[in-house]
């Protein structure tokens, strides 16, 4: 099967979060995502019909409070991933893991199981952990020092790939992991997995380069995002000798005018947005992670509101695939996209914006790709 997220022809597009109740809207509007099971294979099975390349989620144990309890109900990645696979036939789905909640022996072969339920559409994203509560649900402490939790999730992934590869049965010891008399069959279909890394601090941005296909990072914008791709990809080059992509998510309210986008906006990101939920959830990331600066915390509260602080793509569908555009050409290799109803949202992109972006050379319509 050809896997569409790691070809390197064009603009890659995919969904996140539609596992987690909000998505990334921290709303109260009734409309707001359920995250139901029905909703997501409803959504995945359009996902695959649109030629969307890929399906993320976030893994989350704790919810983050407010009137809406935002992300209190979360589909868990592996099982979510194996179900979506199953339904669908061209999109890749990720799994989204933790390093400090999971063996990597148990890992290693739940992704390769679900690698093999897709023919091959399975990926893994690395996350090296920093949400303080999440740790105190699992009876652990947050490593204070954060050189720990990427040398964790180093190891982690070392481990996992050489379970991929080794033969017959083997002993790995290790810091933080160690297995004796393992054996590790089936292996992935093509070896390995394609990586995401949302590390943000130095260190997760040295753990991504070192081991993603993509680093996944926040940006204030499509200029920001032209400095750090540069940044990324020397890195990974003159540090690693490989090549990363860097990607970016990013939060989409699309209407047949500029006007009604942003009521649209106002409504569900202002009027109705779950200030407490808000605050929580910046208080966290503010204390615990380094993805967004000071600055960014400072004044993204809106942001937050409308879309987990991620980049807006707000207006019509010329605006939309016009502002898709400069971060394309900012040498991002992709994004993913979010609605308050992904399938509504969805459904409207795939008819107004993905021809746009088509007609712009950004990206190959998938039935061009598959033959
Ligand atoms: C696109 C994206 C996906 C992420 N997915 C998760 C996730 O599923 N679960 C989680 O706990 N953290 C998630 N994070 C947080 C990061 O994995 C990372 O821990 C955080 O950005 C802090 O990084 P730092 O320790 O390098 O500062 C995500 C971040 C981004 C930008």
């Amino acid at each position: 099967m050809l896997n569409t997220l790691v070809d390197g022809q064009d603009f890659k597009l995919g969904l996140f979060a539609p596992n987690c109740s909000g998505g990334l809207a921290v709303t109260k509007v009734p409309e707001r995502w359920s995250a139901s099971w029905a909703d997501n294979l409803r959504l995945g099975r359009l996902a695959d019909e649109v030629g969307i390349d890929f399906i993320l989620p976030i893994a989350r144990f704790v919810g983050y409070g407010g009137e809406t309890n935002f992300h209190g109900s979360v589909l868990e990645p592996i099982p979510w991933a194996t179900g979506l696979l199953a339904h669908t036939s061209r999109v890749v789905v990720f799994a989204t893991v933790h390093t400090a909640f999971n063996h990597p022996v148990v890992s290693a072969k739940q992704l390769a199981t679900i690698d093999h339920v897709s023919d091959g559409r399975a990926g893994v994203n690395i996350v090296a952990g920093w949400n303080q509560p999440e740790y105190l649900a699992m009876g652990l402490d947050l490593p204070t020092d954060h050189d720990d939790r990427y040398a964790m999730a180093q190891e982690w992934w070392e481990h996992v790939r050489t379970l991929w590869t080794c033969e017959g049965r083997i002993d790995l010891e290790g810091r933080f992991f160690s297995s004796h008399g393992v054996e590790a069959e089936p292996k992935p279909l093509q070896g390995t997995l394609p990586v995401l890394n949302a590390g943000s601090s130095a260190q997760g941005r040295d753990f991504a380069a070192r081991n993603a296909n993509y680093v996944f990072t926040i940006i204030g914008d499509a200029d920001e995002g032209a400095t750090l791709t540069k940044q990324l990809t020397e890195t990974a080059r003159n540090t690693y000798g490989r090549e990363v992509g860097v990607m970016s998510p990013a939060h989409v309210v699309c209407k047949p005018t500029r006007a009604e986008a942003l009521e649209y906006l106002h409504y569900y990101a202002e009027e109705n947005a779950d200030w407490d939920a808000v605050d929580n959830l910046m208080r966290l990331q503010g204390l615990h992670a380094q993805s967004f600066t000071k600055e960014m915390l400072a004044s993204f509260r809106p942001r937050f509101a409308a879309g987990h602080g991620t980049c807006p793509l707000i207006g019509t569908p010329d605006e939309v695939a016009d502002e898709i555009e400069r971060y394309a050409k900012a040498g991002l290799a992709g994004m993913t996209l979010a609605f308050v109803d992904y399938v509504t949202g969805l459904e409207h992109f795939a008819a107004e914006v993905i021809p746009r972006l088509e007609a712009k050379g950004i990206r190959v319509p998938r039935a061009a790709l598959s033959s």
